[in-house]
């Protein structure tokens, strides 16, 4: 089974939901042919038609007065955007929206009510089963055991003004480009498992971390004794686990399979951000109007693990790939906590130390990870 369990559930729920009620393809995408669907929504037939449905229930409650165009035209004009950050004119044709006023409306309407759908679609593992399970398959993925998922931060560009010269600056980040960013949380097979509201790209992800709604409850321990896999700009804690900076042979068994497990991060913003390629670029933000592009940001995660569930196949692999965020460097050793470090050396000491007779690597799996990988390089999130 390729997802995970919560999603796979709540997907399986929403389609029996619908299915009793309507389940006649949308009549708007008749027109088009598969190979067409797909070049403009990078989605499938069956992925778009499910997609309208969940979505066509969700209107009818949101809004009260019937919606100008119809819900299907609305959600045809929003996917087409997502997945080219700009607008077909065949399919604003096909929709009947052709004002810019109505076209910007009706895309961030869609996109608030596909983000709300983040409760269903976008699930943590909550019941001792599925995290065992979740657990189960990174132990199996890279070897370290106990580890429910990877944080990393996520960084969108956007344009600011320049000419507001404090605004600007806080929408910098390490990478020296204007973005915003939200913290990200996926599981071993790139299902993404929460998304946070999204911050100016200045924003730490230890910041982030401190402040979100899932590590204030992660470190509360409300999900019970698991790591999650964080890069070198989180702090090592109880619950995150981060590779060792200075490591010998043991302690880089380790930093390799956490470079495997934390890859899986990056690979998924990237398929991400290539089937939704308005994420490449959102466009123009002010400090105060950070909502808009977190449900943006929320809408094409939903409808990543959406597309997941239909195995809707990839977009092909750019060339020059996204570069990864480099993470903040720590400035001292001393603020460590030291329970945290005495758990991380004893994971190590059992699962990867290097004098035992089994490595705990399968299949040379150590052997696959590109240089690129290492955590010792600077491209670490
Ligand atoms: C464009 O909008 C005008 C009025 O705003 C309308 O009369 C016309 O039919 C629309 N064209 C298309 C192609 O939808
Ligand atoms: C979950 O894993 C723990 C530790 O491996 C085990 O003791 C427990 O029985 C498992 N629970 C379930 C429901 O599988
Ligand atoms: C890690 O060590 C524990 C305890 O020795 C063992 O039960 C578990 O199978 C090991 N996991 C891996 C992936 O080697
Ligand atoms: C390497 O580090 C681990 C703890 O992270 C320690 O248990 C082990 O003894 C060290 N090995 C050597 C050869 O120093």
């Amino acid at each position: 089974m390729a997802f995970a369990v919560p999603v796979w559930l709540a997907v399986q729920q929403e389609l029996s939901r619908h299915s009793e009620e309507d389940p006649a393809e949308p009549s708007c995408l008749e027109d088009f042919d598969d190979e067409t669907l797909f070049q403009l929504f990078h989605l499938t037939r069956p992925c778009i038609a499910f997609i309208m449905d969940a979505i066509r229930i969700r209107m009818k409650t949101v809004t009260s007065r019937k919606p100008l165009p119809s819900v299907e035209a609305m959600v045809m004009v929003a996917l087409n955007y997502y997945a080219h950050g700009v607008f077909t004119p065949v399919v604003l044709q096909k929709a009947g929206v052709n004002q810019s006023v109505s076209i910007t409306s009706t895309t961030s309407t869609v996109s608030g009510v596909i983000a709300g759908m983040s409760d269903v679609f976008i699930s943590f593992p909550l019941t001792v089963d599925a995290r065992n399970r979740t657990a189960g398959k990174v132990e199996q993925f890279c070897g370290i055991p106990s580890v429910l998922g990877v944080v990393a931060p996520a960084h969108f560009k956007i344009r600011a003004s320049p000419y507001e010269r404090d605004s600007f600056k806080s929408f910098i980040n390490a990478l020296g480009y204007t973005s915003v960013v939200s913290q990200f949380i996926c599981d071993s097979e790139g299902n993404i498992l929460s998304v946070e509201k999204c911050c100016v790209g200045s924003t730490f992800e230890q910041d982030l971390w401190d402040l979100s709604f899932k590590g204030r409850e992660v470190e509360e321990e409300l999900h019970g004794p698991f790591w999650f896999i964080g890069g070198k700009g989180y702090s090592l804690t109880k619950h995150i686990l981060t590779p060792v900076s200075q490591p010998n042979d043991s302690e880089l068994s380790f930093n390799d399979a956490h470079a495997k497990i934390h890859n899986v991060m990056r690979q998924t913003l990237g398929s991400m951000k290539r089937r939704f390629k308005c994420l490449m670029q959102l466009g123009f933000a002010e400090e105060g109007s950070l909502n808009k592009k977190s449900n943006i940001i929320k809408a094409c995660s939903v409808l990543h693990n959406i597309a997941k569930k239909f195995s809707v196949p990839p977009l092909p692999e750019d060339v020059n790939f996204e570069p990864l965020y480099p993470g903040k460097p720590h400035s001292t050793a001393a603020e460590i906590n030291p329970e945290a470090l005495q758990a991380r050396k004893e994971l190590i000491e059992r699962n990867f130390s290097v004098l035992t007779s089994k490595q705990d690597l399968k299949d040379g799996d150590a052997n696959k990870l590109s240089p690129t990988d290492s955590n010792t390089a600077q491209e670490d999130m």
